[in-house]
């Protein structure tokens, strides 16, 4: 009998990608993964459920793909991932599913797709790390790739879901880390980000975040290495000693302040304060004075006075972020803010204070950008632009996008590059 034919889409956050190449390679000694959801026998579908919005576009694209099994009498359609852990039985009911299998229950899958056992797997772990599975690249660029160095979280921020729908933390072993980075180098990768919730958490045996690094920085020296998400409260001194030490390392960190009010921090449940959160970025312009800062904030979370989103526009402007993720917040059902708050904000002051956040990061990219301008930096390609079949784009350390006419250079080339010009989005320069 020849392989089935499967077919994975995914939302969310870089770490859903990652886990969808793990169910790949778990699935790969059955099934031939296809690009076209046409071709497919199997649909698994993995799911975000951070904001409503992204679980209604997982709704929406589920009534296009449940009406394909009116053509196709076998095919079969999976929900995995922060979804099938929030809503469970009530999502097999409600649709026209056949599986739903959560985060933690990927092993499962060649038995729940055989039927040999219940379509329903939603058990959580506090072990399961899929530590030996290396994950099979199905997409992506062939240069930079993800790798897993913990699971779940243990933070509990009161308005998010994510500990809910991912389970207890916990890091994976350090060798099986070191042997998946491994087998990338031995593929041509060029660069790796290392992902967790809060990588700043990492210990496994004697090993902290920043032991980790340094180990991974050394034994690979000439791929770049990159890490997210850090959480401010966790962000060590010793971990930008080792960032400091190492060229491989990239300058750019991830930051997410959520808030520049620290009464508004304590009601999300942060565990740090404004004034902590200042000096966590004076420590990182000290040790590493030409490193990216991004953040993450969140507009119109339960009671915000004008005064605490008036705090987030300042803190914006004192910190001058290269870059952000914005949000108007989202009510989460079963979360603290949910069960104890009260998701209180019109819409429409959410609306304004989201746009003005916006508008402000603009200008400070814009900002950040122009500063590059006139500069030269290494820059590895990533591959052609979307927009401009005659032109590269890359990144450089700061994780800035840059690109630049293609000249004599590859995909996977570390090439210097001298900017010429930006928007708030991009760098456009020269090669060197
Ligand atoms: N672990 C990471 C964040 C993961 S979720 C960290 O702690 O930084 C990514 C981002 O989504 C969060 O940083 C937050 O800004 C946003 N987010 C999470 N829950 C949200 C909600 N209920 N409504 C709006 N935004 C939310
Ligand atoms: Fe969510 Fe907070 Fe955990 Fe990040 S640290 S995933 S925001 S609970
Ligand atoms: Fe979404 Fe789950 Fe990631 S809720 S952001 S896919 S951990």
């Amino acid at each position: 009998m020849g392989k089935g034919k499967l077919y994975i889409e995914t939302y969310g956050c870089q770490m859903n990608f990652a886990d969808s190449e793990v169910v790949a390679a778990i699935l790969s000694p059955e099934y031939d993964i296809v690009d076209n959801v046409k071709d497919a026998d199997v649909i698994l579908v993995n799911t975000c459920s951070i904001r409503d919005n992204a679980e209604q576009r997982v709704f929406n694209r589920l009534n296009e793909l449940t009406n394909l099994k009116n053509k196709k009498k076998h095919l079969q359609i999976g929900i995995l991932g922060c979804m099938a852990e929030r809503l469970k039985d009530d999502l097999f009911q409600k649709s026209n599913v056949d599986l739903i299998v959560g985060p933690d229950a990927y092993r499962m899958l060649p038995e729940i797709l055989k039927s040999e056992i219940s379509p329903i797997d939603v058990q959580l772990s506090q072990t399961e790390t899929y530590k030996e599975i290396i994950p099979f690249k199905y997409e992506g660029n062939g240069v930079s790739a993800f790798v897993s160095i913990m699971r779940g979280c243990n933070n509990f921020c009161s308005y998010c879901v994510v500990p809910y729908t991912r389970g207890r933390e916990r890091s994976r072993e350090i060798d099986s880390i070191l042997n998946e980075i491994q087998h990338l180098v031995n593929d041509g990768y060029k660069e790796v980000t290392l992902l967790g919730q809060n990588v700043n958490s990492y210990h496994f045996e004697d090993y902290n975040f920043a032991t980790l690094m340094q180990i991974v920085a050394e034994k690979f020296s000439t791929t770049r290495i990159r890490f997210a998400t850090s959480h401010p409260k966790d962000l060590s001194d010793e971990l930008l000693e080792v960032m400091a030490k190492y060229n491989n390392i990239c300058k750019s960190i991830h930051l997410p302040a959520q808030s520049g009010s620290t009464a508004m921090l304590k009601r999300m449940n942060r565990k740090y304060s404004r004034e902590d959160y200042l000096n966590r970025i004076a420590s990182i312009k000290k040790h590493l004075p030409d490193c990216a800062i991004s953040t993450d904030l969140i507009a119109g979370f339960c009671d915000e006075t004008e005064e605490e989103y008036q705090a987030t526009l300042s803190l914006m402007k004192e910190v001058g972020f290269d870059f952000a993720y914005m949000f108007k917040y989202s009510m989460r059902e079963g979360t603290a803010a949910h069960k104890h708050m009260q998701d209180n904000i019109p819409e429409e002051i959410k609306i304004k204070r989201l746009e003005e956040i916006i508008a402000l990061q603009q200008e400070l990219s814009h900002i950040s950008n122009k500063k590059d301008v006139g500069k030269s930096m290494e820059v590895l390609v990533e591959g052609p632009s979307k927009r401009n079949k005659n032109q590269y784009f890359g990144r450089n350390s700061q994780n800035k996008v840059v690109i630049f006419d293609k000249g004599n250079c590859q995909k996977g080339d570390f090439v210097m590059v001298k900017i010429t010009a930006c928007t708030a989005a991009t760098l456009l320069g020269e090669l060197l």
